[in-house]
C-alpha cells in the first residue's frame, strides 16, 4: 500500500520528491541524520505546489486519513477524524528543556535536557519505519518580512503537511530562501510514533499513546512525538510561533504573544490596530472578525491574525505587529452565520475539518452551527447521531475542540496590509479572561506597568482547546501560560522592559465578555456589540473618550460609550461594570500565589504593583 501510494505521488508530481530541494549542507546533513535515526521508508522534499498537495490529500484520502467533502457544497474540502485520545494540545506532555531547571520556571515541564535527547532518540529510533518522511521547509510571517521567521519540519504526518500548508507558507521558495543564506532555521522533529512493520495495515489516525512535545530553548529546536493534532503537531504554531519564538523575542528585543491583530477603521477612514491576547478557546477568531453591530454603519473592522502576534519596535519606537501564520486554526462549534459571518466565509471552501459531524449530503456539522441539528449525521468518533440520541445521552456530534482549518486569504475582512513586511501599528494592547465573576467589561490600565501587572494577573476558566477539567479558573499571564517558552517572571521583566524602546507605548486594558448575573446568565452579548467596547479603547489611544478612576484603572462611564443600535440601560451597564471591593480583595490574594511560585524571578514592578493595587483596594 505505501509503496503503491509513493509511486503515484511521484507520478503526480512529475518530478522525485526524494530528490533535495536545497543545496544546504548544515540541512541536508540534518535531514540524512534523522533519516538515519528514524528509518522512514521514503523522504519526501515538500514543494508546496497544488499538484503536490493534490497528490497527498488523494493519498490520504485512499488511506482513509481523508474524507472529501461534497464538490458543491464544499468546494476543495476534506474531513478528518482523529483518534478519540488525540484531539488536543497536551500541556502535561509538553517539556521546555532549558539548560537549567530555573529557566524553565514553575510554570513549564521540564527535563534535563540530556536525559531528554536520550529518550527522544530512543522514542525516534525507527519511529517513521514504513512510513515517508516528509521534508517541510516553512516560513512563519510573509516572505520576504525581516520579522519572518523559517523553520523546517521533518514529519511522517502527510495530515501535518496538508494543513501547514494552510497555516504558514511552505514549500520551495523556503528552500530557496534557506539556500541565500539566512541567520536562523529552526529545526523541528516530528513523528506520529505509529512505525509499520512491513505488511502491517495502516489506521487512519496514526498516533501514540505516548507523547511528548518538547522543545531546546537555547538551540531554538522542536521535537515532537506521538501525535498528529493541532498545536501537538503543526509545529510552526504553538511550537516555534510562540514557545521558540518567545525566546528569541527576549533575546533580540520583541515580543511573540498569544494575541489577535485587528484594524478598526471608522467611517472617517481613520485606522486603529489593536493586538489582543485572550486564553485559548475564548473567542480570539470571533474577535478577530467582528461585525459591527447596528448603530455603527460605516464602520469597519479588519482582520490581520486571529491567534498569534510578533510584535517588534520599529525604529521610531513604534510597535508593530505581524501574523506569522497564513491560515486559521479554529475551533469549530459554536462557529455560526450569527456569530462569526466571516469565518464561515473563510471556511466555506479549501479548507480542513477536524473531528467535526459528517452529514449525509457529505457536509460538515457541528453544535451551534444551525439552529436546527441535522436529522441524522455521523459523529466525530463515526458513530451515528440524531439529536434524539443526543438528547438520551448528551453525545456531541463533534468534538467541542473540533477545529476547522482555513486560508487567511479567504477571509472576507482580511486587511489589504495583512502581510505587510514591516506590519501595523499596534496603538492598544488588550488583555481578555473568561471570568464570570470580579472583572468588568473593560478598564485600562493606568499606565504601561500597570498594564503589565493586569496582564501578568489574567485569570480565566479553562477550555477544551486543552486536556484536562474545562471551567475552572486558572492565573494564564497574558495568555501565556501553556506558550511562554522560559520563565514566567523573566517574561514579566522582558514586558517591562520593552517599554524602554518604545517612543509611544500602546494603551492597556482589560476586557471579559463573560461576566454573569446572580442567575448565571451572562450579562453582555458579546460578538458584534463587543464593538462598544472596542470603539471605546480606540478612542481612548486617541485621546478622545472620557473615563472615570476607579482602583483598578480608568473605566468608561455609561456617557462614554456608544449606544446607539443598542438597549442597554445604564443600571445594567453599571452593573456589569461593577467594582466589587470585597472580590477584588479576594483576587489580589489570588495573584500573591502566582507571585510567590515566581518570586525569585518576579521583577520588582509587579511587586510594586500588587502593593499599590492594594493600597487603592
Ligand atoms: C489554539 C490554542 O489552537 O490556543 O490556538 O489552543
Ligand atoms: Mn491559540
Amino acid at each position: 500500500m505505501h509503496e503503491a501510494a509513493a509511486r503515484n505521488v511521484t507520478q503526480m508530481l512529475g518530478r522525485n520528491p526524494a530528490m533535495p530541494l536545497s543545496k544546504n549542507e548544515h540541512l541536508l546533513r540534518w535531514v540524512e541524520k534523522m533519516a538515519e535515526l528514524a528509518k522512514p521508508a521514503a523522504i519526501h522534499w515538500v514543494d508546496g505546489s497544488q499538484e503536490e498537495n493534490e497528490a497527498l490529500r488523494r493519498q490520504m484520502v485512499a488511506s482513509g486519513t481523508l474524507s472529501k467533502l461534497d464538490e458543491k457544497l464544499w468546494p476543495g474540502c476534506y474531513y478528518a477524524r482523529s483518534d478519540a485520545d488525540d484531539v488536543a494540545r497536551v500541556e502535561n506532555r509538553t517539556f521546555i528543556c532549558s539548560l537549567s531547571k530555573d529557566s524553565a520556571g514553575p510554570t513549564n515541564n521540564w527535563e534535563n535536557p540530556y536525559e531528554m535527547r536520550k529518550k527522544l532518540k530512543s522514542l525516534f529510533n525507527g519511529a517513521m519505519r514504513g512510513r515517508t518522511m516528509y521534508v517541510l521547509g516553512y516560513s512563519m510571517g510573509p516572505f520576504g518580512s525581516p520579522m519572518s521567521q523559517i523553520g523546517v519540519q521533518l514529519t511522517d504526518s502527510p495530515y501535518v503537511v496538508v494543513n501547514m500548508r494552510i497555516m504558514a507558507r511552505i514549500g520551495l521558495p523556503v528552500f530557496q530562501q534557506i539556500d541565500t543564506g539566512i541567520p536562523r532555521v529552526v529545526p523541528c522533529m516530528h513523528s506520529v510514533g505509529a512505525p509499520l512493520a512491513p505488511g502491517q495495515k495502516d489506521v487512519t489516525w496514526p498516533c501514540n499513546k505516548e507523547k511528548y512535545i518538547v522543545h531546546f530553548p537555547e538551540t531554538r529546536e522542536i521535537w515532537s512525538y506521538g501525535s498528529g493534532y493541532g498545536g501537538n503537531a503543526l509545529l510552526g504554531k504553538k511550537c516555534f510561533g510562540l514557545r521558540i519564538a518567545s525566546n528569541i523575542a527576549r533575546d533580540e528585543g520583541w515580543m511573540a504573544e498569544h494575541m489577535l491583530i485587528l484594524g478598526v477603521e471608522n467611517p472617517a477612514g481613520e485606522k486603529t490596530y489593536v493586538a489582543a491576547a485572550f486564553p485559548s478557546a475564548c473567542g480570539k477568531t470571533n474577535f478577530a472578525m467582528l461585525i459591527p453591530p447596528r448603530g455603527f454603519e460605516g464602520w469597519k473592522v479588519w482582520t490581520v491574525g486571529d491567534d498569534i502576534a510578533w510584535i517588534r519596535p520599529d525604529e521610531r519606537g513604534l510597535l508593530r505587529a505581524i501574523n506569522p501564520e497564513a491560515g486559521f486554526f479554529g475551533v469549530a462549534p459554536g462557529t455560526s452565520e450569527k456569530t462569526n459571518r466571516n469565518a464561515m466565509a473563510t471556511l466555506a471552501k479549501n479548507s480542513i475539518f477536524t473531528n467535526v459531524a459528517l452529514t449525509p449530503d457529505g457536509g460538515v456539522w457541528w453544535e451551534g452551527m444551525t439552529d436546527t441539528p441535522p436529522a441524522e449525521c455521523l459523529d466525530w468518533k463515526g458513530q451515528k447521531w440524531t439529536p434524539e440520541i443526543a438528547k438520551e445521552t448528551g453525545a456531541k456530534a463533534s468534538h467541542p475542540n473540533a477545529r476547522f482549518t482555513a486560508p487567511a486569504s479567504q477571509c472576507p475582512t482580511i486587511d489589504p496590509a495583512w502581510e505587510d513586511p514591516s506590519g501595523v501599528p499596534i496603538s492598544a494592547i488588550i488583555f481578555g479572561g473568561r471570568r464570570a465573576t470580579t472583572m468588568p467589561l473593560v478598564f485600562q490600565a493606568f499606565n504601561w506597568s500597570s498594564g503589565v501587572y493586569i496582564g501578568a494577573t489574567m485569570g480565566s476558566e479553562t477550555t477544551a482547546a486543552a486536556a484536562g477539567a474545562v471551567g475552572e479558573v486558572r492565573r494564564d499571564p497574558m495568555a501565556m501560560l501553556p506558550f511562554c517558552g522560559y520563565h514566567m517572571g523573566d517574561y514579566f521583566r522582558h514586558w517591562i522592559k520593552m517599554q524602554r524602546s518604545l517612543t509611544l507605548t500602546p494603551r492597556i486594558f482589560h476586557v471579559n465578555w463573560f461576566r454573569k448575573d446572580a442567575d448565571g446568565k451572562f450579562m453582555w452579548p458579546g460578538f458584534s456589540e463587543n464593538m462598544r467596547v472596542l470603539k471605546w479603547i480606540v478612542d481612548r489611544t486617541k485621546g478622545r473618550a472620557l473615563a472615570r478612576e476607579t482602583p483598578i484603572g480608568w473605566m468608561p462611564r455609561y456617557e462614554d460609550m456608544e449606544w446607539k443600535g443598542m438597549d442597554l440601560s445604564k443600571e445594567k451597564f453599571e452593573e456589569l461594570q461593577k467594582f466589587d471591593r470585597e472580590a477584588w480583595r479576594k483576587e489580589v490574594i489570588e495573584h500573591e500565589e502566582l507571585f510567590i511560585r515566581l518570586h525569585d524571578h518576579l521583577p520588582k514592578e509587579m511587586v510594586y504593583e500588587r502593593e499599590l493595587l492594594i493600597c487603592r483596594l
